[in-house]
């Protein structure tokens, strides 16, 4: 029973679902991180479930907000979502196109691997990356000399001590309540239950968009 939530009026139940895992997370990580308006934000994957939330919370914070995708047509979303940029990260040469723009200063880091590695690249001195997933396959390679020469500082979110107090509880309720109010606007890709297989082929294809959810 202690992980039942009641759903707000005129939230739907897939909604709510969506809210009480990503929603959450996306608190918590805004919380580890603690970015202000002096901040310029890179987000990866920022057309997934979490990016999403993560884009529309720094936009509305007046936080500069970097959005990163692979895809036109996610780069577009993103862009839709309130990004003052939106890169394509499947040009490998992604990085080059930040040249211009304000140096990033705290990279939101879910996916790892080579973007995750280039994304570090692009970090000003004293800037921060918080790694909560690897949806590349592996995790983005950090060295105590990375740290060091640059005075980085590389966090793992989410476990305990990255949470308010009121712990998960608390930002599932938030997450919910901000959903109800229209402050977080989910990106959600269904499926019925019967069609979990092609699902599954959608967020391994990446041709999903948000956070995808089976339902019956
Ligand atoms: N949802 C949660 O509650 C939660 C909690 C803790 C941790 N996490 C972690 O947070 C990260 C983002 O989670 P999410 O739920 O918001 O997922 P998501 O971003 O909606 O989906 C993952 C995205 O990763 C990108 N990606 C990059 N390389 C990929 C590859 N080789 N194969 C598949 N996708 C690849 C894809 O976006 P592009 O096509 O744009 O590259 C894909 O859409 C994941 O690492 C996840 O493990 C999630």
């Amino acid at each position: 029973m202690e992980n039942l939530y009641p759903i707000p009026d005129d939230l739907s139940a897939d909604v709510a679902v969506a809210m009480v895992g990503t929603g959450a997370t996306t608190l918590g990580l805004l919380h580890a991180t603690q970015p202000t308006v002096d901040d310029a934000v890179l987000v990866l994957s920022a057309a997934g479930g979490i990016g999403t939330l993560l884009v529309q919370s720094l936009h509305r914070e007046g936080i500069f907000v970097v959005g990163a995708a692979g895809g036109a047509t996610k780069t577009a979303q993103v862009r839709d979502n309130g990004a003052d940029i939106a890169v394509d990260y499947s040009d490998p040469d992604w990085p080059e196109r930040l040249a211009s723009a304000p140096r990033v200063s705290v990279v939101m880091d879910g996916v790892g691997g080579r973007i995750g590695r280039q994304a570090l690249e692009l970090l000003a001195p004293g800037g921060r990356i918080i790694l909560y997933g690897w949806a590349s396959g592996s995790p983005t390679e950090i060295a105590t000399t990375d740290l060091i020469s640059r005075q980085l500082t590389a966090t793992w979110a989410l476990g305990p001590r990255m949470v308010p107090p009121g712990g998960w509880d608390a930002l599932r309720s938030t997450s919910l309540e901000r959903a109800a109010t229209g402050e977080f606007r989910p990106l959600i890709t269904r499926f019925p239950l019967s069609e979990a297989a092609a699902a599954h082929a959608a967020v391994e294809g990446r041709t999903a968009r948000g956070k995808v959810i089976l339902t019956v």
